[in-house]
Formats: C-alpha cells, sequence, structure tokens
C-alpha cells in the first residue's frame, strides 16, 4: 500500500484523489486542507464544487481509501507520496505585482512539508507553477538536517472544470517530469505507476522538469489565443456582415487548425487562463524576452476588449443608456457545468453595467452563491434570481453570458411577452436560435454576426 497525500482540497486536489483513489483500491488517499468548511463538505451529501460524475466518484471511494482531513501535518509524516495542489494566484504586491505568481502558499507548503517529515518523499507539483519552480522546492526540502531525500516531480494538471472527472478518466495525455538522476527516475516511475491504472502507457509522457512545468503554462496560453484569436475575428466580423459561426466552422476543418476552441465568447474567464499568461508574460519579461511578453500580453489585453466591447454594444444597441433599465443576465458561472465564477466574464459584464446604473438580475442555476461572494461590495446592487423566468420579467434586455444548456430550450415567447419593449437579447455565447428569436419580436443581438432588429421608428 503506498499513503498518497494531497495538499489543498479544491478544484483540482479534490477531484484529482477521487479518481486516484476510485482507480487505486491498493493506495490510501487522504486529502488535507486548512479551510475546514471545505474538508467537512468534501464529507457530505453537498460537496464544495459542482462537477458532473464528481459525487459518483467521491462517494465510490470515501471512507474506504480516500479521505479528506484538516490534520495536515500528521499526514504529512504518514505519507509516501505528496501532491501539492494549493492556490498559485497572481501576486498583487510588492515585486512583480499584478503579473508574477504568488507562490507564499507552495512555499509553505513546502516548509510544513520538510518540518513534519521523518522519512524520505515524493513530492508533486500539481498546481501550475512558474518554470524552474522546482528548483526553489528542491532547496528548501533537501537542505534539513535529517538526512531525508525528497524527490521533486511535476505532473501538472490539464482537466477543465464541468467536464474534470471525463479530463481525468479519459486524459490526452498525462505529463510527469523528473530530474535524469537515479532517483528522480524512481520517483518518475512511482507517479507514472499510480496513473498507468487507468491511463493508457502510451498516454502517458515523462518529460524533464522544465519541460513539464512551462508545457503546462503554454497549453494555457495556446487555449486562450485560439478564443482571443476568434473573438478577434468576430469583431471584424460585425463590421463586414461576416458570420464568425460560419467563420470558425470553415476554418477549423483545416486539420491543421482544429475545431476545439473556437467559438466566439464574451470572452474566456476561469481562475487559469489570465493568471498563466501573466506568469508566462512575467517569465519572458525576467529572461528579457519583452517582445515574447508583449506578444502573449495581448492575448488578455483582447478578452479583455472583447468583454467591453460587448458592454459597449449592449449601452448603444439600447439607445445610448441603460441607467434605470432592468436587465437580465443568464449565467454567473465563467463556462456552463461549474459553479465556478473566478474571472467570470459575467461578472466583468455585471460590474460594467454597474456602471452604466443599470438594475442588474442576476441568474445561474448553480452559481450565485459564488456570485455573490465574487462581486463583493457590488453585490448589494444586484438581485439574485434562480428563475431565469422571473428574472426576465420586466426587464429591458436579456443577456446570454453563461452557456448553460438549459437556456437554450426556454420558453422566449413567454418571456418576450413579459419583458418591456422594445426587448432586447444580447447572445454573448452565440447558443440561441437568433432568426425565431427575431421572428419571436426581440431585437437580437449575437456575438460576431449582424444585428437582428425591427425598425423602431415609424
Ligand atoms: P483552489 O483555490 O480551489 O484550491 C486550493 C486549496 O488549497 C484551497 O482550498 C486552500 O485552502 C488550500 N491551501 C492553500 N494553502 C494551504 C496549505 N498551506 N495547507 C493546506 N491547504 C492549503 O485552487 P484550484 O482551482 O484547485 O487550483 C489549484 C492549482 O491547480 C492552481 O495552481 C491552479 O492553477 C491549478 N489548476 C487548476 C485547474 C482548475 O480547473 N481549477 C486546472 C488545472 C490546474
Ligand atoms: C482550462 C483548460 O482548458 C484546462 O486544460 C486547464 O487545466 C485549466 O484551464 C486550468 O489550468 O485551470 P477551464 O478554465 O476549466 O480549463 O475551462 P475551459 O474549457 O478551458 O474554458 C475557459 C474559458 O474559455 C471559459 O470561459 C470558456 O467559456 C471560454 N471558451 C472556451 C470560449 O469562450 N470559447 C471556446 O471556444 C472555448
Amino acid at each position: 500500500m503506498t499513503n498518497i497525500l494531497c495538499i489543498g482540497a479544491g478544484y483540482v486536489g479534490g477531484p484529482t484523489m477521487a479518481v486516484i483513489a476510485s482507480h487505486c483500491p491498493q493506495d490510501r488517499v487522504v486529502v488535507v486542507d486548512i479551510n475546514e468548511a471545505r474538508i467537512n463538505a468534501w464529507q457530505s451529501d453537498h460537496l464544495p464544487i459542482y462537477e458532473p460524475g464528481l459525487d459518483e466518484v467521491v462517494r465510490s471511494a470515501l471512507g474506504r481509501n480516500l479521505f479528506f482531513s484538516t490534520d495536515v501535518n500528521r499526514n504529512i509524516a504518514e505519507a509516501d507520496i505528496i501532491f501539492v495542489s494549493v492556490n498559485t494566484p497572481t501576486k498583487n504586491f510588492g515585486q512583480g505585482a499584478g503579473r508574477a505568481a504568488d507562490l507564499q502558499y507552495w512555499e509553505k507548503t513546502a516548509r510544513q512539508i520538510v518540518e513534519n517529515s521523518t522519512s524520505s518523499k515524493v513530492v508533486v507539483e500539481k498546481s501550475t507553477l512558474p518554470v524552474r519552480t522546482a528548483e526553489a522546492m528542491e532547496q528548501i526540502l533537501n537542505y534539513n538536517s535529517a538526512g531525508l531525500h525528497f524527490d521533486i516531480i511535476s505532473n501538472p494538471e490539464f482537466l477543465a472544470e464541468g467536464t474534470a472527472i471525463q479530463d481525468m478518466q479519459h486524459p490526452d495525455r498525462v505529463l510527469i517530469g523528473g530530474k535524469d538522476s537515479p532517483t528522480g527516475q524512481k520517483a518518475v516511475q512511482a507517479i507514472v505507476d499510480i496513473y498507468a491504472h487507468w491511463v493508457p502507457r502510451d498516454r502517458i509522457i515523462t518529460t524533464n522538469l522544465w519541460s513539464s512545468e512551462l508545457s503546462k503554462l503554454a497549453a494555457n496560453a495556446f487555449l486562450a489565443q485560439r478564443v482571443s484569436s476568434i473573438n478577434a475575428i468576430s469583431a471584424l466580423c460585425e463590421k463586414t456582415g461576416a458570420d464568425v459561426n460560419e467563420v470558425s466552422h470553415a476554418i477549423g476543418l483545416d486539420n491543421r487548425i482544429g475545431r476545439h476552441f473556437l467559438k466566439a465568447s464574451v470572452g474566456f474567464g476561469g481562475s487559469c487562463f489570465r493568471k498563466d499568461i501573466l506568469n508566462l508574460v512575467y517569465l519572458c519579461e525576467y529572461y528579457g524576452l519583452s517582445e515574447v511578453a508583449t506578444y502573449w500580453e495581448q492575448v488578455i489585453k483582447m478578452n479583455d476588449h472583447q468583454q467591453m466591447r460587448f458592454v459597449s454594444n449592449m449601452v448603444s444597441s439600447m439607445f445610448n443608456t441603460v441607467a434605470g433599465k432592468r436587465i437580465a443576465l443568464f449565467g454567473a458561472a465563467f463556462k456552463a457545468n461549474t459553479s465556478d465564477t473566478r474571472e467570470s466574464p459575467a461578472l466583468a459584464v455585471c460590474r460594467a453595467l454597474l456602471e452604466e446604473r443599470a438594475n442588474i438580475v442576476l441568474t445561474d442555476p448553480h452559481a450565485l452563491d459564488n456570485a455573490r461572494t465574487d462581486l463583493g461590495g457590488a453585490a448589494k446592487m444586484v438581485c439574485f434570481e434562480p428563475d431565469p423566468y422571473a428574472a426576465a420579467k420586466d426587464a429591458h434586455a436579456i443577456a446570454i453570458l453563461t452557456d448553460w444548456a438549459q437556456y437554450v430550450d426556454l420558453d422566449y415567447e413567454a418571456i418576450y411577452k413579459s419583458m418591456v419593449k422594445p426587448a432586447f437579447i444580447f447572445d454573448g455565447r452565440n447558443i440561441l436560435d437568433h432568426k425565431k428569436l427575431h421572428s419571436i419580436g426581440f431585437n437580437v443581438y449575437a456575438i460576431g454576426k449582424p444585428p437582428l432588429t425591427h425598425n423602431q421608428v415609424s
């Protein structure tokens, strides 16, 4: 039996360890966190995060070989392999503020590991980290007086929220980076052996530490870049009469380009794209690669522009003012099938419309609690309404901000009847049937498409 520990029971730590425990019944998997409420929630009927398929996987192993605990120190002492999955947000103070990764939680964890260890261990970087973090980790861990040896492995996580369980059950690849030393390679093998319980061996890739750390940042940067690229094209579509869905389909059929991540939207959100690109930008600047830094920074600038362009379109189409108008925002989560609202474009749009003094009603099937927290002081100016029909009643406009499937099948005839006229709908996810909405009577504005409006002046 191997004692596997994961420090950090968040969106990554909880689901990944549940999947490992379910496939490795011979091993003991413990997930620890300093957040007691989170640990309690993992052991309750209401898991701390909403993720399709997660309940079943957790239930299959909880209490058998999957355990959650707040006792970090004791579990460090007992572990053979420690995954570290703590948060690595963007630093908001001092050198590198607004760009560099804030590694304070990371370093605290490393010190805690060395202080509480009585045996040598494998320590796995699961969090997303700047390239060469393992070097610092190694120094902190291996300068100990007890003669203990720690091998550092990089095993970045590629799961996407909303499809986390599916992504982990059938990953495109598992990446494991380690040192080219005998103990380093033994440690790599130990991690390969865990995943080999359910991942085909040819999908488990091993590299050196730095390639593994950098591949994670690069993968997120490439994905975000595709979204910003198609969003840049969407702006041009709106000026020229081209339809971004048709352009996206046409270019995506080229195998060299591929069809994924070409869906124009109100912008990308989520806890990682922005932070990881900023981190990449900071690293490039640190190494004196200013042109490379500028190149990647543009991906974020385009995303900010897309979100604010959406708001400007709303205001200008609604006769240049939304002050005092009730606007229903459909969706708070940064994408469908998650309750996560971190960096959600929906909240950016919400804040910008509040600045314009609109009366905002926010609806979402799973993310209203997180939205209330993430909006902070602005939350008191927002009405939170779980029912989309009630949210739209007496509204001047609806904006679709999250691609929840249930928003496609609503009774838009009934919704139209309940709204103030002329009624506007802004589809920030291009998920609705725009022609049908237009025939119902809506003025329809979609991303990257010509607007479908009714002549308001006779
Ligand atoms: P999260 O904020 O949901 O969870 C991190 C957890 O670590 C928190 O519950 C926090 O209380 C805990 N923690 C912090 N310091 C601790 C300490 N000293 N001891 C014990 N617990 C501690 O973050 P997340 O979304 O799970 O992301 C974790 C890492 O994984 C980040 O580096 C992120 O970039 C990366 N990642 C995230 C995703 C994702 O979809 N969210 C996907 C791939 C990679
Ligand atoms: C992303 C990556 O897809 C994961 O591989 C990675 O592990 C993770 O970041 C991370 O490091 O945290 P995630 O942020 O959960 O996963 O979700 P995505 O599916 O990548 O979507 C990100 C954002 O881009 C969402 O707001 C989504 O709506 C938007 N998006 C995505 C588009 O606007 N258009 C697209 O075509 C695709």
